[in-house]
């Protein structure tokens, strides 16, 4: 397809959620073998988001298994007081949302200010705005597509829409625009016809439990967001 400027590096971001929690260093291992470009952390506090997940302490006992990125998505408020221990505990990405608090834009200065790349998730109720003026401090959006809190939801299809207009919005910016909830290869075409370059997947990657089907669930992905963007299986 004709795109007005050069899409961003395709990313394909297992998450760990979907996984099997008494086996995470060996999950990590086999999904940075089955071809993830970085490893996506769900976050959870049972306050912003009615589940609990886990904390900086499991994510560095994840960090020695694999030297892809790690890429954090807090959902939790207040997340001020904990990003530092995200940092530390060797995230890469640290992605807050704009829902979680008062002062977004002092978030995304702390995450910088600790050598991150910064990210701004958005609810699927929440509007594009809300980027409006913090887009200098942004790495990464963070689109929503099922309500945050747990993996295994169906993909809301209105996120397609929204990653159009985020892409037009952030168009110029080196600023990855990344999915999350009910992704699999039905829909990461028009995902990335949309402007998505980067795809969150749970349930969708981490079915059929063996390294052997990560790789081709990974693959699925890949190929169906590769084949919309124009580029060579
Ligand atoms: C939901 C999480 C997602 C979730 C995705 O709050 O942010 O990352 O794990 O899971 P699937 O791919 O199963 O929808
Ligand atoms: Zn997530």
């Amino acid at each position: 397809m004709t795109q007005a400027f050069a899409p961003r590096p395709l990313a394909i971001a297992p998450s760990i959620l979907a996984s099997d929690f008494s086996r995470l260093g060996e999950e990590v291992r086999a999904v940075d073998a089955a071809g993830a470009d970085w490893i996506h952390l769900d976050v959870m506090d049972g306050h912003f988001v009615p589940n609990i997940s886990y904390g900086p302490d499991v994510i560095k006992a994840m960090r020695p298994h694999t030297k892809k990125i790690f890429d954090a998505h807090l959902m939790i408020s207040p997340c001020d007081p904990y990003l530092e221990a995200f940092a530390k505990a060797g995230c890469d990405h640290i992605t807050v949302h704009a829902e979680a608090g008062p002062h977004l834009h002092r978030s995304l200065q702390a995450i910088r200010a600790l050598g991150k790349k910064a990210g701004v998730s958005l609810n699927p109720a929440t509007p594009i705005s809300a980027l409006e003026y913090v887009l200098d401090l942004v790495d990464l959006v963070l689109v929503m597509s099922v309500n945050p809190g747990f993996g295994g939801q169906a993909f809301i299809a209105s996120a397609i829409g929204k990653i159009r207009d985020i892409r037009a919005m952030t168009a110029g910016r080196p600023i990855d625009i990344e999915v999350d909830g009910g992704v699999g290869p039905d829909v990461a075409g028009a995902l990335a016809a949309a402007g998505a370059n980067a795809f969150v997947a749970g349930t969708s990657v981490f079915k059929g439990g063996t390294q052997d089907a990560y790789k081709a669930n990974i693959a699925a992905i890949r190929n169906a967001a590769l084949g919309a963007r124009g580029e060579a299986i």
